[in-house]
C-alpha cells in the first residue's frame, strides 16, 4: 500500500490535461514515441472519457495509466509514477483499477508495450504477473 493517505484512484478530466502532459514530460517513459500534445489526449477522452486513470493526492496528480479498450483488445500504456513516491505501490493500485475496468468490459487478455532497454518497466510489468511474448514483434508504418 501507498501509505500516502490522500491518495485517491480517480479518471482524469479534461482539465487535468496541462498537468498530465507536465506529468508525463517528467515521469513517463518517453523514449522512442511520438511527442504527446492536449489534442490527442482530449481525442482520447472524447471517445472513451474512463481511459486515462490518474493518482490524484490532494490534487496534485502523481501517477498515471491508460487503459485502452478498442472493443476487441485491452491495451495498457502511460503508466507512470512521480519519480519521489516510487516503490510505494502507487502503480499497482493504478493497475488494479485499469484492470478491473478492461475486465469489466470483456477483456480477457491485457497487453503492455515496454522498451527492451527499460529494465525497471520490466521488472514491474513482471511483478504484476505479465510475461514476455517474444514469439511476435511490432511492426509499424508512420501516418504519412
Ligand atoms: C514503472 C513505475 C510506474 C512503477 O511505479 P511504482 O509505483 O514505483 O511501482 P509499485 O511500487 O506499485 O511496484 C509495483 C511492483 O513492481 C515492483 N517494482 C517496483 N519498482 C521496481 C524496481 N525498480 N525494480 C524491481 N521491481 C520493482 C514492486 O516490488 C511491486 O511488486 P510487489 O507489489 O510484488 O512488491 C515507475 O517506476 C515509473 O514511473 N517509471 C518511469 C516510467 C516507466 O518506465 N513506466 C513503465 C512504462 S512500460
Amino acid at each position: 500500500m501507498s501509505g500516502i493517505s490522500d491518495l485517491r484512484i480517480r479518471v482524469a478530466h479534461r482539465g487535468d490535461i496541462p498537468e498530465i502532459l507536465d506529468f508525463w514530460a517528467e515521469a513517463g517513459e518517453n523514449r522512442d514515441r511520438p511527442p504527446d500534445g492536449a489534442a490527442l489526449v482530449e481525442a482520447l477522452l472524447s471517445r472513451d472519457p474512463e481511459a486515462l486513470i490518474v493518482a490524484d493526492s490532494g490534487g496534485r496528480i502523481v501517477g498515471t495509466v491508460i487503459a485502452g479498450w478498442d472493443g476487441w483488445r485491452a491495451h495498457l500504456y502511460r503508466l507512470a509514477v512521480a519519480p519521489g513516491l516510487r516503490g510505494r505501490g502507487i502503480a499497482r493500485l493504478l493497475m488494479e483499477h485499469a484492470e478491473e475496468r478492461l475486465r469489466a468490459l470483456g477483456a480477457i487478455r491485457f497487453d503492455a508495450m515496454v522498451l527492451t532497454s527499460n529494465a525497471t518497466g520490466t521488472a514491474v510489468w513482471e511483478a504484476m504477473g505479465y510475461r514476455l511474448q517474444d514469439d511476435w514483434a511490432r511492426w509499424v508504418k508512420p501516418v504519412p
